[in-house]
């Protein structure tokens, strides 16, 4: 695992949204693994400032989000569908018809919509870069506690902490769902590199589990310490329950140094 420990969130999404753009100039054909939530906002925000900028084009790109709501139709702005539209898809230059997320549509059998998605998936060469967010309680996507290390796409009820949690993004008036549709644990393992973020002490708890606990289905994410290539960029306020943080900074400033004297040469 590659641990970044930022100054600030602002850091955190400029470093991820830097991935992104350094993966589109190398396979401007790229899959990309998105997420939603509040965390990677501000990443999209700097990838659609650099797509204005004229440095960053997503043409030729597709992506697949991590989840989507089942019983919340696309065009509801509470639907995931409409969350990347907002943030990113209508500000760049991507084909639409390249993006997908496990959407359910009102005529179909949700038990269906995961195996559909692994084979999309699957179809377009698998994900080269998976973005994730974490969940107070150690979720990605929305594989909550004790989901399966080994889960593909399929239907999950919502932690009650989860509903509660979200509850900030929906008006008073609005009902929350609680079953969704999401990427599995294996299916994002799968993914060829992942970067997760995490900003604010809200986080702090799961990052320290995440990082330095025993990989355990009751903390998902912990299952990324058996990926091979992730990189988790963290603010210092999500930063701030983890015992080996100073090692994390030695090995930032060893690779620095390391980089300037091979770059020197
Ligand atoms: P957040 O959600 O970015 O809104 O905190 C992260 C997650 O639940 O995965």
């Amino acid at each position: 695992m590659d641990i970044i420990i930022l100054e600030n969130s602002d850091q955190v999404a400029a470093q991820g949204a830097a991935k992104l753009q350094k993966l589109l100039l190398d396979k401007p054909a790229a899959v990309l693994g998105l997420a939603t939530g509040g965390t990677p906002i501000a990443l999209y925000r700097h990838l659609v400032v650099e797509h204005q900028n004229g440095k960053l084009s997503f043409r030729d790109a597709s992506s697949f989000n991590l989840d989507e709501y089942i019983g919340v139709r696309p065009t509801d702005p509470q639907s995931y569908r409409s969350y990347m539209q907002r943030h990113l898809f209508e500000q760049i230059d991507i084909d639409v018809a390249n993006t997908f997320l496990p959407e359910c549509a009102a005529d179909e059998n949700p038990l269906e919509v995961g195996p559909k998605y692994e084979q999309l998936i699957a179809a377009r060469g698998g994900i080269d870069l998976q973005v994730l967010g974490i969940g107070q309680n150690g979720h990605i996507g929305f594989n909550e506690p004790s989901s399966s290390l080994r889960s593909r796409t399929r239907i999950k009820t919502l932690t009650r902490e989860t509903i509660a949690d979200n509850r900030q993004y929906f008006d008073a008036t609005e009902v929350q769902p609680q079953l969704a549709i999401t990427m599995g644990i294996a299916t994002i393992m799968e993914a060829r590199e992942v970067v997760l973020l995490a900003t604010g002490s809200s986080k702090a708890a799961a990052i320290r589990q995440s990082i330095e606990g025993p990989v355990s289905a009751m903390w998902p994410a912990s299952i990324l310490q058996m990926h091979e290539r992730v990189t988790v960029l963290l603010d210092s306020d999500a930063a701030a329950e983890l015992a080996n943080r100073d090692y994390y900074d030695w090995v930032q400033e060893q690779k620095r140094l390391l980089l300037h004297e091979i770059e020197g040469a």
